[in-house]
This record gives C-alpha cells, structure tokens and sequence, in this order.
C-alpha cells in the first residue's frame, strides 16, 4: 500500500493534486504539508501539518512515523517571486530539494516527484518546437534552481537509485487555488479581472507567445508519470511537457467570444524579460512515446471551462 506525502500541498498544484492523490490512494494515505495553512478540503479530508521543507529533522519525523512510501515536493519560489528574493529562492528551491533526496535515499523512499518547468531553457535555447535536448542557458535564478534540480535527480538516481520523476511543466492555469508568483501568472489573473471588471492590465505584451497547460491535464501527467512502470522510462531527469501554446492577444480573442466588451491593454514590467527568454512551444514526443503523455484541453475548452467555474466561484 501506498503512503503519500505532499509537500507545498496549499500552493496552485497542490491544493488539487492532494486531493486527487486522495481519491486515488485513500484520503488516510496522502499526508498533506505545507508552510502556511492548508484550503479547508484539505485539512478537513486528512491529515495536514504545518512542515517547512528546510527543517529536514521534521521532515524526517514525519516520513518515519507515517512510513512514507512516495514523495510530492510541490515547495518552491516562483519565477517571478524569486527575482525579487535571489539568495533566499535559492535557499528554498535547492536546499528543500536536496533534503527530500538524501531522506529518500536514507529511508529507501519508493518514488518521489518534483516538477521542473519550462525556466530551465533560456534566451540561448531554440524558442520553437524545443526539443527535449538542447542548449540550456537560464538566466533567472529560479530557472538555473530547476535546471540544477534536474541534474541532482539525475545523480541521486545513478548514483543512489533514487527513483524521482519530473515534468517540466508549462504555465499551469487553474481556477480553485491563485497563481503563486510566477511569469505566466498572467493566463490566470485574466479570467478574475475579465469576468470582475470587463478589463484587464497585463504585466506580458501582446505577442508573448508561451506554453501553458490546463490543471487536470497537468495533474494525470504527473500521476500516469509516477505510476508508469520504470523501465519505460529513457530519462531520469525531466520531461519536457507540451501543453497549449498562446499569447496574452489570443487568449484575449478566446475570452472575447463569452465576454465580447473585454478589454486587454499592455504594461510590460520585469516579466517580460523573462518570458523572452523560455520556450514558446515545446516538443514533448519523448513523453508521448516513453508513457503516453496526453491532454484534453486546447484553448477554447479551457477558457470556457474557466470563465464557468470563475463565474460561479465569484458568486459565491
Ligand atoms: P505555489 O507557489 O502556488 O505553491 C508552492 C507552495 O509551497 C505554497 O503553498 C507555499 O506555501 C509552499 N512553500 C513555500 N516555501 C515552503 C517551505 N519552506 N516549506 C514548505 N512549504 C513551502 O506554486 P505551484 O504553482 O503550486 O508550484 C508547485 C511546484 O510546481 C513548484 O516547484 C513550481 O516551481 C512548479 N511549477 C509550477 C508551475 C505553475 O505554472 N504553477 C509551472 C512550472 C513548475
Ligand atoms: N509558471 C511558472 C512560473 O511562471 C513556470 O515555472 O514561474
């Protein structure tokens, strides 16, 4: 039997990843954690505790006494966010990581995940089509975090036999739980403004071309990885996650056919630098063909499904 736990279980992925790790494995096997208290169907459907991933003999309680099988490590400063906070993102983004790897490797862990994203390319990376090897030059610090993440598992793996698994998300866009401080922050905040005030000031200019990925389509990619058998998998670092390629110009088009006086205008700030310099659409054959990446959500279905729930959520 599976024990799960989650780490970063209040933030945009874990608020339903938790949740559907319940449904899956039993709401008393997934033990949800996290810095800051947790959505109330979290707490309220299992166990929570307040655990920051830094303080490793916590953590190691924690997996000792619930016999931990499998690990999300969800923790971690945002693109964004991190810009602002250099050293301390670091401190977070790396340090939680390598904790969660040498408890895993001490205490024989099964499986752990922990996402990498699209940051990892840079300006120097092909923009289009991004295969899954290529040049590598990130220059914001959550990017050279992730990119160093991918090579510690890859290590932990060789060298250890250390089973985690990863994708490289693309801007994940979700309705339940806010965006955490990242660039494609933008692709969320739109739809509460548009269906609040008809308008929308948007920190990334109109051609930002960027890959973007639905939640649910984001969540059964990381659970069919995790529960696909090893020996399909060819790497052990991160895959390279597809999702749905746009800009803030198209995504205001699409949200202009249920909500035609919407207004989009453009301020650009530290942001666009950032989303100059990743990938607009990425190549993700390697997953397809490994273990069957796949996605249900193009832009119209997601935006409709988005202005709904939004609609519902803010009329309470
Ligand atoms: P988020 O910021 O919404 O959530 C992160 C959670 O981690 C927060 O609830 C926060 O309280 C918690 N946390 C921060 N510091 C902590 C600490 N020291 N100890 C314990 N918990 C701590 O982020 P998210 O969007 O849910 O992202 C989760 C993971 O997915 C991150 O690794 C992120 O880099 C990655 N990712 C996210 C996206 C995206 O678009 N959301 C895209 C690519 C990769
Ligand atoms: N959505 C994330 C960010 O913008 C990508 O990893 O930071």
């Amino acid at each position: 039997m599976e024990k799960i736990l989650v780490i970063g279980c209040s933030g945009q992925i874990g608020s339903e990843l938790t949740l559907e790790l319940r449904k899956k494995y039993g709401f008393a096997n997934v033990i949800a954690t996290d810095i800051r208290p947790a959505p109330a169907e979290i707490s309220d459907s299992g166990k929570f505790e307040i655990l920051d991933v830094l303080d490793t003999s916590k953590l190691q309680l924690i997996l000792e006494h619930e016999k931990i099988t499998q690990v999300y490590h969800l923790a971690a400063i945002l693109s964004g966010n991190a810009e602002k906070r250099p050293l301390a993102s670091w401190e977070i983004n790396m340090k939680s990581l390598i904790n969660v790897l040498e408890l895993a490797r001490e205490l024989k862990i099964k499986k752990v995940f922990w996402p990498s994203s699209i940051a990892v390319f840079g300006p120097t990376t092909p923009r289009y089509n991004t295969p899954q090897y290529t040049i590598m030059e990130p220059n914001t610090v959550y990017g050279i975090s992730k990119l160093a993440g991918e090579r510690w598992i890859e290590y932990y793996y060789n060298k250890y036999g250390v089973d985690t698994r990863s994708l490289r998300y693309p801007g994940l866009i979700s309705y339940k739980t806010e965006a955490g401080g990242g660039t494609t922050d933008y692709a969320v905040e739109i739809f509460y403004d548009a269906i609040r005030q008809k308008k929308y000031e948007c920190f990334l200019g109109p051609e930002s071309d960027l890959p973007m990925m639905f939640m649910s389509d984001a969540i059964k990619a990381t659970i069919d990885l995790m529960e696909a058998d090893s020996s399909k998998l060819s790497l052990h670092s991160s895959y390279n996650v597809a999702g749905i390629c746009f800009n803030p110009r198209q995504l205001a088009d699409e949200i202009r056919k249920h909500i035609p006086e919407f207004l989009i205008t453009y301020k650009p700030d530290f942001r666009q630098a950032i989303a100059d310099s990743w990938p607009a659409c990425i190549d993700d054959s390697v997953a397809k063909k490994d273990w069957g990446l796949s996605s249900e959500f193009d832009l119209p279905k997601m935006t409709e499904l988005m202005i709904s729930e939004i609609r519902k959520k803010l009329s309470g």
